[in-house]
This record gives C-alpha cells, structure tokens and sequence, in this order.
C-alpha cells in the first residue's frame, strides 16, 4: 500500500521523507490556501524532493480552462498529477490529458458510479473521500470496499486513492480492503506508529538500561 502525504506545507513533507514512507504528495486548493505560499512555486518546491506523483488542482470548472490549467500545472514537473474534480467537464479533461500522458487524479469521489465513469475516462487515481462521507452518516470505507471490487471485476488500471481520512482506522480499514493509496494529513502518519505501550515500554528499557551504569558506544 502506498502512503501519500495529504499537505502542501514542505517543512512536514520534509521531515518524513527520511521515514522511505512518502510515496507522493496530495494538494488541493484549500490546503495550498492554507500554506499561504503561491502554488506554482509550492508544487515545483514539492516535486523537487518527492520523486513520487504530486497531486495539483485545478481550479477552472469549464473544459477548455481546465485543460490548460491541466496542462501548465502538468508542465511544472514531471512528477505532477493533474487532479480534477468529479464533473463532466472534468472527465473530459482527465481523458484528453490522459492522451497526453499526463497523470490525472480525478477527485471528489463520493460514489460508486462516479468511480466507473473515472476509470473509463483512464484516470491514473480515483480519490474517494471517507472522511467526508463518514461525516454526513455514512459508511465511507464501503465505498472504497465498492469501488476495489468494481475495478477488479473490469481490470481497470485505476488505482484508488483513499482520501479525507481522518484516523488510523481509515489507514487499517483500507488496508484490509486493498486500496492501492491513502493520503494522509502529517497527524495521521504520526499516529500510525505512536503507540502507549511503546513509549512505556522503551522508558522502562531506558530506566533499566541507566542503572547499568554502561554505553553501548566505547568510550573514546
Ligand atoms: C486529497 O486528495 C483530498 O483533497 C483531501 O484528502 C480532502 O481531505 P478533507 O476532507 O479532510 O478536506
């Protein structure tokens, strides 16, 4: 399963790049708004330091607008999945830019239906957002459940995304399922190897470990 970092603040992408676990970045225009820097700059800053797919948005909603949108932010680096949102326009666009070989990131996701029509238009991501769905009652994770099942039965290269997610549940949930991708907000890595009985058991370890009175390194 591949973890993408679901931010556009490169300071918390930074740091977990040393982890091996950053497989790509996900932006939208909410958090490029967040980080407050300008987004051209922000997405070259980011494929810069992540060899894996960057996700960036576009925020046209006709055709003709958002494909050349699609086509600039795709020109920034080589690495950078045009994400565009789940209308008809959108998947017009995702198959055109398709054609060109860019990567495409068809996002907004909240049905079943809505992911067919995704893959046919030869995304290379769908993003589902379980969060989002949880939030208004229901089941998010049954999407995804739906959606995995949907492209096995047709082959379809698609990989799903799973996004909003919001705890390590999601992360465990979708595992099991078999999604492709989860991207994640930075809190949500770190909750995935936090752990009570971790920390308590490495303090006893060290309290033990000090009364010894040794070094594990020769003194020099
Ligand atoms: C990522 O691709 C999505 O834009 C993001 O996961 C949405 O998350 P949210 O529902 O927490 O805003």
């Amino acid at each position: 399963m591949k973890f993408f970092v679901d931010t556009a603040d490169i300071k918390q992408i930074e740091e977990l790049i040393p982890t091996g676990f950053v497989d790509g970045v996900t932006t939208n225009p909410s958090l490029i708004a967040k980080n407050g820097d300008d987004m051209a700059k922000t997405i070259k800053a980011i494929c810069s330091i992540v060899s894996g797919p960057v996700s960036a948005e576009v925020t046209a909603t006709d055709f003709d607008s958002m494909l050349e949108e699609g086509k600039y932010l795709a020109s920034l680096a080589k690495n950078v999945a045009v994400k565009v949102p789940l209308t008809m326009h959108g998947l017009k666009v995702c198959k055109a830019l398709r054609e060109q070989d860019t990567k495409v990131n068809v996002t907004l996701c909240f049905s079943a239906t809505q992911a067919l029509l995704a893959a046919k238009a030869g995304a290379s991501f769908i993003s589902p957002f379980v969060g989002r769905l949880d939030d208004i009652g229901e089941k998010g994770m049954d999407l995804i459940e739906d959606i995995v099942v949907i492209y096995e039965n047709y082959g379809f290269e698609t990989e799903v995304l799973v996004a909003s997610v919001r705890t390590s549940q999601h992360v465990i949930d979708a595992a099991v399922i078999g999604a492709h991708v989860a991207t994640l907000p930075p809190k949500v890595i770190h909750e995935l190897y936090e752990h009570p009985l971790t920390k308590k058991g490495l303090d006893a370890f060290l309290d033990d470990w000090k009364k010894t009175g040794q070094s594990i390194l020769p003194k020099k």
